[in-house]
């Protein structure tokens, strides 16, 4: 199991919280329930996964991928019986109703990886469970790229769960929902990004280049810009020293002053608003 960091005991309200425990229950094994999975197996965080009977093509494959470390439980409440440490996925609108139709305790510890349902309705809905913590993971995270937003700050189990995305890819911890949904809001953004790249290979398409090349070059020509990012982030470097890095007189600094005199960069801030006021509701 997991590192050092997983498995100091720290003191909250008097009450123990423990190192992550060998079993998690998963409610709602849609995409993002069977991405966390396949990256929590990756990682080998936990010894099992106990799953909901609700998204059964997604039981099957991971029953069949992970003999022997996941198993499917005969109800919800069997999840909440067996195992201290729930993860919900289900949809926002089925989210309250799946929480409050369970019988929780003190002792649980519930990860909710679902979005817009605020942290507060879910303490009710959840009560006598007061240790809620929300991640918000990609797809990505089954192959442990991307980042997971975990809030909020300061709890034990908040760090528990972060180093646990730290295995995962990486986590960023945010102090509250309000801040979480401003983080999450910039997920707005991958659609625009593919529908850019969409764009990229349709102008190489019109001069010629087949199809699948355009797109085999491309995903790899980002994906390698996104890692030198990451690693300039990570040194210290900021996006706009980046952006001064680029040649001088450059195909590159010509093409950032196209789009700043277009308001590209602004459009991006609107969506971002935009964003920003849906995750709010
Ligand atoms: N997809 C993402 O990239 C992403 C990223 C971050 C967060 N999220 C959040 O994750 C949550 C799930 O999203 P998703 O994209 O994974 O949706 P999804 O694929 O539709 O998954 C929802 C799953 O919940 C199951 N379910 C429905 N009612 C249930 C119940 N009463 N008990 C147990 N399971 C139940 C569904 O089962 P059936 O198939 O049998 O209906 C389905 O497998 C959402 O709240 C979303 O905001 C998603």
């Amino acid at each position: 199991l997991g590192p050092s960091s997983l498995t100091t005991t720290i003191i909250m309200e008097s009450k123990q919280i423990p190192t992550l425990p060998e079993t998690v229950g998963v409610v709602g094994v849609g995409t993002i329930g069977k991405a966390v999975i396949c990256g929590m197996m990756k990682a080998n965080i936990f010894k099992k996964v106990i799953c909901s009977p609700r998204g059964k093509a997604n039981v099957e494959y991971l029953i069949k991928r992970y003999p022997g470390r996941v198993e499917v439980a005969g109800s919800n409440q069997e999840i909440v019986d067996k195992c201290k440490f729930v993860a919900l996925a289900v949809l926002p609108k089925q989210s309250l109703d799946v929480a409050s139709a369970l019988k929780w305790t003190r002792e649980h510890m519930l990860l909710t990886l679902v979005a817009m349902t605020k942290t507060e309705d879910l303490l009710k809905a959840a009560a006598p469970c007061d240790t809620i913590v929300r991640a918000v993971p990609l797809p990505c995270v089954a192959e442990h790229e991307g980042i997971t937003i975990v809030s909020p700050k300061g709890l034990p189990f908040t760090n528990a769960v972060a180093s646990m995305f730290d295995r995962m890819g990486g986590s960023v911890i945010a102090k509250d929902d309000a801040e979480c949904q401003v983080l999450q809001a910039s997920t707005c953004l991958m659609g625009p990004f593919y529908a850019m790249q969409a764009a990229c290979n349709e102008w190489m398409v019109s001069k010629g280049i087949d199809e699948k090349d355009g797109m085999k070059y491309l995903a790899g020509m980002f994906t390698g810009v996104a890692a030198d990012a990451r690693a300039a982030v990570g040194e210290g470097r900021s996006f706009g020293d980046l952006v001064k890095e680029q040649t001088p007189g450059g195909l590159n600094e010509g093409c950032v002053k196209i789009l700043r005199k277009g308001g590209v960069y602004g459009k991006y801030k609107e969506c971002l608003a935009y964003a920003l006021g849906r995750l709010k509701g």
